[in-house]
């Protein structure tokens, strides 16, 4: 569905009634990351998973999308949609980095957090410089997006998956291959330059569910064991078989760690 969010068409998908949760996916991708968790999860809350901009079926636009942009586009959207309550924001990788400026920006919209796959710290000088490698790759034209694709398609699902299960790696790759040059090249400007959120630890007081795959190869399980210690009211789940996209990986033991963690709430 597509909906008018302040300057942006934004696209989204939702199911369910209750309690919203609104899911933001990572980098680069869009909300059929979060097929498995769209119908299963709307018994217990209205799931609402949008594509960011420049991402899936909402406008490209010129970057860079910084973490506060991406969160200020989830306000708008919750605004379109005419929902006061406060939601479960739940964000996957990159959108764990926007669910923490959605934090800090609108903590009062936030009933509960769910960081799946995430870290709070910044990027490593060595990161910084792979990413302007990566925005350099897209802008030209005998490589482009396909190229990042190509080569993060086998850093996204833990090694088992990726070598047994050619049809979810299909699926990833198809997911990949939808984002405009304009969206990750936003995306890419925007993670480069985002705060630490490590000071934000401290000052959630909100219940938080954190999630990770055992076998991340992108973003390491101590990085959510840094987080769980340092978020008061948090719960980790580490998710064994699963790696940098474990709601896909391991739906059902992801979605029974959700559930658990709204009905508690
Ligand atoms: C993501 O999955 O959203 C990104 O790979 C995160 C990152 O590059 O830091």
């Amino acid at each position: 569905m597509r909906i008018r969010c302040r300057d942006l068409g934004m696209n989204y998908e939702e199911r369910g009634s209750g309690r919203p949760l609104l899911l933001i996916h990572g980098y680069p991708l869009n909300h059929t990351l979060w097929e498995p968790q769209l119908d299963a999860l709307a018994d217990q809350a209205r799931v609402i998973a949008p594509d960011l901009r420049g991402h899936g079926q909402s406008e490209p636009m010129p970057g860079p999308y910084s973490m506060d942009l991406l969160a200020d586009d989830c306000n708008a959207l919750l605004d379109a949609l005419g929902i006061t309550q406060p939601v479960v924001m739940g964000g996957l990788s990159m959108g764990g980095y926007v669910t923490f400026a959605f934090y800090r920006k609108y903590a009062a919209r936030v009933a509960g957090l769910i960081l799946a796959a995430t870290r709070a710290g910044v990027d490593s000088p060595e990161a910084k410089t792979n990413r302007l490698k990566a925005i350099e790759l897209v802008r030209d034209p005998t490589q482009g997006p396909s190229a990042i694709a190509q080569m993060m398609l086998p850093r996204l699902l833990a090694p088992q998956t990726y070598a047994t299960r050619p049809e979810l790696v299909k699926q990833v790759h198809r997911i990949l291959l939808s984002v405009s040059p304009e969206g990750m090249i936003g995306d890419l400007m925007g993670m480069l330059e985002r705060p630490d959120s490590t000071p934000t630890l401290a000052q959630i007081d909100r219940p938080t569910l954190i999630v990770h795959g055992a076998d991340d190869p992108l973003i390491s399980p101590q990085e959510s064991q840094a987080m769980h210690a340092g978020i008061k009211n948090s719960r980790l789940v580490i998710l064994p078989g699963a790696g940098h996209l474990p709601n896909l990986e391991q739906p059902e033991l992801f979605n029974e760690a959700v559930r658990d963690f709204l009905r508690a709430l």
